[in-house]
């Protein structure tokens, strides 16, 4: 049923029961800090996209993989999910996880959501790179707004084996072929080979022009229902394992659906932000939607390559304030919804919110959640008077939208 509607980057869309964005993550559509000159995200999609400039050309030097940076984020669960072959139960589909306009429209959950479409229009080389929505946790990494690069490269059987010698008899395909944890049932091994290797060459290449030629990586497999076989890279960044991208063999299905049936291909998607607070040392996430010039200005550079390390403005101390309170009886609650209520009043203010403890009560069956909420500016020094003030909207709020009973 419609309840009405709201407008998004200039388009109207009718909402609906499963309308949940929030003022706080409109805010945020067509900020493009991908594509905001000097901006730090901006420069890390430069340096990737060059890479792939540089690795492959065609016959006369020109680059083969076409940019899209610049495509709407407000997409269809068909687009989003079905197109990929995501499953209907998938956890990945729920209300508690993404940002819907309504029941069959969200803020794109990752930019593999363009996928099918482009590759439907007869592309063979691309990338998509802009901004993507999820629900999550509040901490120094994690950022309801970020954004990801996908990139796909689809080969006909000629250029997979073209430096293969006496390949005449080779084909991409297998008949009556099963599948295995190393191919899709209706791929041939050797171009599956064939394929991983460009595209797990391709790939660390691209941690080597960021990182350094020296770094230490590995590979991990891994799952992905759009791809298959699917693996992750890992690289060690200040002694800790950081993923740094997913990717794998293009499941045949999706580019049969598009009309592609003599081509076999790869894709991968990975995380600007990550990567950027690694490169720059930069300790929190937020920063990245930080207007102050004392941190956008430490970016200024027309070199993409050159090293920079970010400097601390200056460290403002942190603020504490709990909150516990009984969770509804009769409606629907998720941690996330309170995260979302948080961030809509909190602003950036809210570094972070952990759950520190959970119990029912034994006799009235009532659950309980305490949160700490942890507070700190990004660019001033907040008093506990202030934070106390943001922390008393909050209970109100809660209790008023969420049908909680603060303790
Ligand atoms: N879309 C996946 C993610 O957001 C990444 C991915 C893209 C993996 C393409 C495989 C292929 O995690």
């Amino acid at each position: 049923k419609s309840l009405g509607s709201i407008e998004l980057l200039g388009q109207k869309y009718p909402t609906d029961d499963w309308t949940n964005i929030t003022p706080k993550i409109i805010s945020k559509l067509g900020k493009n800090l991908h594509v905001t000159k000097n901006h730090p995200l901006s420069h890390v999609r430069q340096c990737i996209v060059n890479h792939f400039y540089r690795t492959y050309s065609n016959r006369v030097g020109n680059p083969l993989f076409s940019v899209y940076d610049n495509l709407r984020p407000i997409v269809t669960t068909a687009q989003n999910f079905d197109s990929l072959l995501v499953p209907p139960d998938h956890p990945s589909r729920k209300k508690s996880d993404c940002y819907f306009v309504n029941q069959e429209t969200l803020l794109r959950a990752h930019t593999t959501a363009h996928q099918a479409e482009l590759i439907a229009m007869g592309l063979d080389n691309f990338l998509v790179i802009g901004d993507v929505y999820r629900r999550d946790e509040i901490d120094s990494t994690h950022y309801p707004v970020f954004h990801q690069v996908d990139g796909v490269r689809l080969c006909t059987t000629e250029e997979v084996f073209q430096n293969v010698k006496d390949s005449n008899k080779l084909s991409i395909f297998e008949h009556r072929g099963v599948e295995s944890a190393d191919k899709q049932a209706c791929h041939s091994l050797e171009s599956v080979k064939i394929m991983e290797h460009d595209l797990k060459q391709a790939l660390v290449g691209l941690a080597q022009s960021l990182f350094g030629k020296d770094i230490k990586y590995r590979w991990v497999d891994q799952y992905f229902p759009f791809t298959h076989p699917s693996w992750e890279l890992e690289v060690f960044f200040n002694n800790n394992w950081l993923e740094v991208l997913g990717c794998g063999i293009i499941r045949q299905e999706i580019l049969q659906k598009a009309g592609t049936v003599d081509r076999i291909g790869w894709a991968f998607g990975l995380g600007l932000e990550r990567l950027a607070m690694c490169l720059y040392s930069i300790p929190d996430i937020r920063l990245f939607w930080s207007t102050d010039p004392g941190f956008l200005n430490q970016f200024i550079t027309d070199d993409v390559n050159k090293a920079i390390t970010y400097k601390p403005v200056s460290i403002y101390p942190q603020c504490y304030n709990d909150i516990s309170f009984w969770l509804p009886q009769d409606t629907p609650y998720c941690s996330n919804d309170f995260y979302d209520l948080v961030r809509e009043i909190g602003g950036d203010m809210v570094e972070q919110i952990m759950l520190i403890d959970e119990f029912v009560h034994p006799k009235t069956k009532k659950a309980s959640h305490c949160y700490k909420i942890v507070y700190r500016h990004m660019e001033k020094v907040l008093s506990q008077e202030e934070v106390n003030q943001i922390h008393k909207q909050i209970e109100k709020a809660a209790a008023e939208q969420l049908n909680i009973v603060i303790r």
